[in-house]
């Protein structure tokens, strides 16, 4: 079965397509990174309409890369939440309507699962029941995950997600947006034992998070130092070192809790190499397993949204959704828990 799926939510234009018995066939994704860098951060009008120009010709591109037809696409995975409201509708009316033309199923999928999913798109794929770190610029949650569809909400940040926490840091040490990768790339230059950031929540006994303080904290030292390209540098380190020991620690923490030996790392956070490293090296020391999404499927991309549609048509589990045909009715979520899908 062949399944086209389609990523709106942000700042990324996903298409994909993903065969139930071949494995993911093409996938490309454009990246509005340039248009909205001007404004410092993602501009919703702007996005909604770049999906627009986008959508056609990357279907097109990925058809092309595939050997392909529309008429050999048999149903259609689309991101109906959570997102940028506008962006989300693009991306679901384009799907919609494609399906109801081609008399095939559309699918919602929830962004979350996509990315909680991706990891089984790898090579080594783990297998259920496994915990999640999902870590993106809007959410930073740990479930557990025992089957697809059957996730467990253990903990989740308070307040900002760690994603946005690097990319309120980098606007404070004057990098441009997304900021994760620009922190990242200042602080391969940083040194460690210049300034000391706080652990927000590492000892609170529970796996909630809260990363509102560390980017307060950030802004203290830039405003009590007048920090020259070396002094950002240990700044960008101590803050990634902070945010990667918190994340480990209660990554670990779901672990012993939930008694399960496989750790599945996925959003855009999950690209970060000094998250990776310690990581790897705490779940060895233990015994306990990692695993993460290719890189490129890392960020937002189609392929994940693809595979989840293909996942849960597989198991009937979209209820009518799964076996009707696109009826162009349809409802985006702006607002969505992953524990509701
Ligand atoms: O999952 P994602 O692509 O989009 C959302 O669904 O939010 O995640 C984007 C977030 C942004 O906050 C970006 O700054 C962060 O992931 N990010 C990183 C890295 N690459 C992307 N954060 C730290 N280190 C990175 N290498
Ligand atoms: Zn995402």
């Amino acid at each position: 079965m062949l399944v086209l799926g389609i990523e709106t939510s942000c700042d990324e234009t996903g298409v994909a397509l993903h065969d139930t018995g071949r494995g993911l066939l093409a996938h490309a994704v454009h990246t509005q990174v340039a248009m909205h860098e001007a404004y410092g951060g993602v501009v919703p009008e702007l996005a909604s309409r770049d999906h627009i120009r986008r959508l056609v010709p990357l279907l097109d591109r990925v058809l092309a890369e595939a050997g392909l037809g529309r008429r050999d696409i048999d149903a259609i995975g689309y991101t109906a939440g959570p997102g940028l409201a506008g962006a989300l509708l693009v991306g679901a009316s384009f799907a919609e309507s494609l399906a109801l033309a081609l008399g095939i199923p559309a699918l919602p999928v929830h962004h979350l699962e996509g990315h909680l999913l991706s990891p089984l798109l790898s090579g080594t794929p783990p297998e259920f029941p496994f915990v999640a770190l999902l870590v993106s610029g809007g959410h930073t949650q740990l479930m557990r995950v025992a089957d697809v569809g059957d996730y467990e909400l253990l903990g989740e940040s308070l307040d900002d997600a760690a994603g946005e926490a690097f990319d309120k840091t980098a606007k404070l040490l004057g990098l441009g947006y997304p900021g994760g990768p620009a922190v990242a790339a200042l602080a391969e230059a940083g040194r460690p034992g210049r300034f000391s950031l706080p652990r927000p929540m590492l000892g609170s006994g529970d796996l909630n998070f809260s990363f509102s303080g560390l980017k307060t904290a950030v802004l203290t030292a830039v405003r009590q130092h007048a920090l020259d390209e070396a002094g950002k540098a240990d700044l960008a380190w101590e803050f990634q070192e902070a945010v990667a020991e918190v994340l480990t620690g209660k990554a670990l923490a779901a672990l012993d809790r939930t008694g399960l030996a496989q750790l599945v790392v996925a959003g855009g956070v999950g690209a970060n190499r000094r998250l990776r490293a310690r990581l790897d090296e705490a779940t060895a020391r233990r015994g306990c397993r990692v695993f993460y999404p290719e890189l490129a499927l890392c960020t937002d991309n189609g392929a994940m949204i693809a595979y989840c549609a293909a996942r849960r048509l597989a198991r009937r589990q979209a209820g009518d959704a799964a076996g009707r045909a696109g009826t162009g009715a349809f409802a985006i979520r702006p607002r969505w828990p992953l524990a509701e899908a």
